[in-house]
């Protein structure tokens, strides 16, 4: 009985009032990403949003939660009809052929989604018309129309070369439309409108309950205030709709055929339309969706308002979602060249396919986590993302590794002696316990820059306590054999922790740690074998066998292109 609601809710024909209130004790993680338009090749900027995601989705993975990672594009819109008009192709070709770009990307940046959202895609299209249809049946008992969707005809500017409506913005200083937007005329246009301004203090309320209750709704929360000053100022309402007449590349209404859906309209509903339990050909699950929903939604900050901030939480609430059912955004900042954001029509964007293949996927998704913290905007410089790996991957960690290996080869020949008890040799225990006390910190608000410094910081240490016990002079020293069993098996112990905690941005590199260090757990050798609960001091058993290194991060140099 449940189950048949949900999958009402979840097509979007269930009356508003039939709510999903109950508790579901979770341990799950739903992480989504901005879906990318479809009218350009991929840049850094996009690359960066998705390994964030990736790296949240690992972290939680680590933990032993489920998790379901949703990204993928949005193919509908002008802006798509454009471009493949003048490529002289059909849009869904057109779009095909990016979607592949994006695809081929995350591959190659191993970021491992468990969802592809291409909003092209029939399922999806069932769900926006279901909701559009839903939303238009949830009639006033008083009026007989519909509570949130109304038909109403507007005048304004229109510019035919440019195909869209013009607003004071793109007015010149003197006033006028000027030359770009070509032929410029008044016209009254027929659109379908969504009621936003019935849910301004709906929505102000929420804001300040969520930050009040420790669970801002946005996060990071300096953020806050400007959505809620967005909301006060919210005025009018939103145009759902484009006549075909003059956009064609969009999903139909289902009520109305000459018209198409606001590509925004369309685009956000893909965190529910591709979020597990739905199925539309199946019918959905009411206690699947559940153990899922409410996804953590991994945004640009220039998306915040008005879409995710206000448009999204006010279109759930109309398909009757709870206040605790409304999803947190995390706002991320922008990837700039020399301040001004990155991006297609700037054309100052930075292409990650090429800088992967320059420098290697790993390099790339170390660089984007730690040289940026979340929610702030920094400046891309290749001159950095090389410096960055020489000296933390390659200088510190890569260093730890041979030496460890090395001395333990030649010292032990490669068998670990458990340390005597009640030892911690150069205080490696303790640094490990704070690293991982640090990465735990760090998960609460997100903030993975911060994350990868903390587990540096204990490759750093351990170095430091390489030079400080100086296992060669031990080895050499018949009545030092406990303190060179300690310091070497605390030094094999400490990779083997940082390995787990930093395979979320370097997986190959963690594997390749961990392969040497020959630890084998019951999980396997996929991703699964990297678990906290492993990160347990002592994991390594008296006489284990360490393997000899291989380097792992050789040193790179910047390679600009002539
Ligand atoms: N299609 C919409 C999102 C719909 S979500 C239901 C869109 N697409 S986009 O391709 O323009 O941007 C996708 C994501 O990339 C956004 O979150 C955006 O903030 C992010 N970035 C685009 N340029 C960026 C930088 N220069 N730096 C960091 N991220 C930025 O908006």
């Amino acid at each position: 009985m449940i189950i048949e609601a949900w999958s009402r809710v979840r097509c979007g024909i269930a009356p508003a009032d039939r709510l999903l209130n109950f508790t579901v004790v979770k341990n799950t993680f739903f992480v989504t990403t901005a879906i990318d338009y479809t009218n350009g090749a991929p840049h850094l900027g996009h690359a960066y949003e998705k390994v964030l995601a990736d790296v949240l989705a690992r972290y939680h993975r680590l933990k032993g939660e489920e998790v379901f990672f949703l990204t993928g594009v949005d193919q509908h819109g002008q802006k798509v009809q454009q471009s493949a008009e003048k490529q002289g192709v059909a849009p869904q070709e057109f779009v095909n052929g990016v979607t592949a770009q994006f695809r081929s990307l995350w591959e190659k940046l191993d970021v491992r989604y468990d969802q592809w959202a291409a909003t092209t895609d029939d399922r999806h299209k069932q769900c926006v018309r279901a909701i559009l249809q839903r939303l238009w049946d949830d009639k006033d008992p008083r009026t007989g129309a519909s509570r949130w969707i109304y038909k109403d005809s507007r005048g304004g500017y229109y510019s035919v070369r440019q195909e869209q409506f013009l607003t004071d913005k793109e007015r010149g200083p003197d006033g006028q439309f000027g030359p770009e937007w070509g032929q410029v005329e008044f016209r009254e246009e027929e659109n379908y409108y969504f009621r936003l301004e019935g849910s301004r203090q709906w929505l102000l309320d929420l804001i300040d309950a969520r930050s009040r209750a420790g669970n801002p709704l946005v996060l990071p929360d300096f953020r806050v205030a400007e959505l809620r000053n967005a909301v006060e100022k919210l005025a009018g309402d939103l145009c759902i709709s484009r006549p075909k007449a003059r956009l064609s590349w969009g999903i139909e209404f289902p009520f109305d055929a000459d018209f198409v859906t606001y590509v925004w309209f369309d685009a956000l509903v893909n965190y529910i339309s591709f979020a597990p339990g739905y199925d539309p050909a199946v019918g959905a699950d009411l206690a699947e969706f559940h153990g899922w929903w409410p996804a953590l939604h991994v945004i640009g900050k220039d998306i915040l308002i008005p879409a995710h901030g206000v448009y999204w939480p006010i279109m759930l609430r109309a398909l009757g979602f709870s206040d605790e059912q409304i999803p947190t955004l995390l706002v991320h900042g922008w990837w700039n060249i020399g301040g001004e954001k990155m991006s297609k029509s700037q054309g100052n964007s930075v292409d990650p396919d090429v800088l992967a293949d320059r420098y290697g996927a790993e390099a790339l998704r170390y660089y984007l986590m730690t040289d940026i913290a979340t929610g702030r905007d920094a400046d891309f410089s290749e001159e950095r993302l090389v410096q960055r790996y020489n000296s933390e991957l390659a200088k510190n960690l890569g260093n730890l590794l041979n030496r460890t290996l090395n001395m333990a080869q030649k010292y032990q020949g490669g068998t670990l002696k458990a340390p005597a008890a009640g030892t911690d040799a150069g205080g490696l225990r303790a640094a490990s316990e704070a690293a991982i006390q640090a990465v735990a910190d760090g998960l609460k608000t997100d903030q993975v820059q911060a994350i990868a410094g903390a587990i540096l910081a204990f490759s750093s240490h351990a170095n430091g306590a390489i030079e400080a016990a100086a296992p060669w002079k031990l080895a050499k020293d018949p009545g030092a054999a406990d303190a060179l069993n300690g310091i070497l098996y605390g030094l094999v112990e400490s990779l083997r922790i940082i390995a787990i905690l930093i395979s979320p941005f370097v997986p190959d590199a963690a594997h390749g740690i961990l392969d040497q260090l020959n630890w084998k757990t019951e999980h396997g050798h996929g991703n699964e074998r990297f678990r906290l609960a492993d990160t347990g001091w002592g994991g390594l058993p008296e006489g284990h066998q360490v393997s000899a290194p291989v380097p792992l991060f050789p040193q790179l140099e910047v390679q600009k292109a002539e």
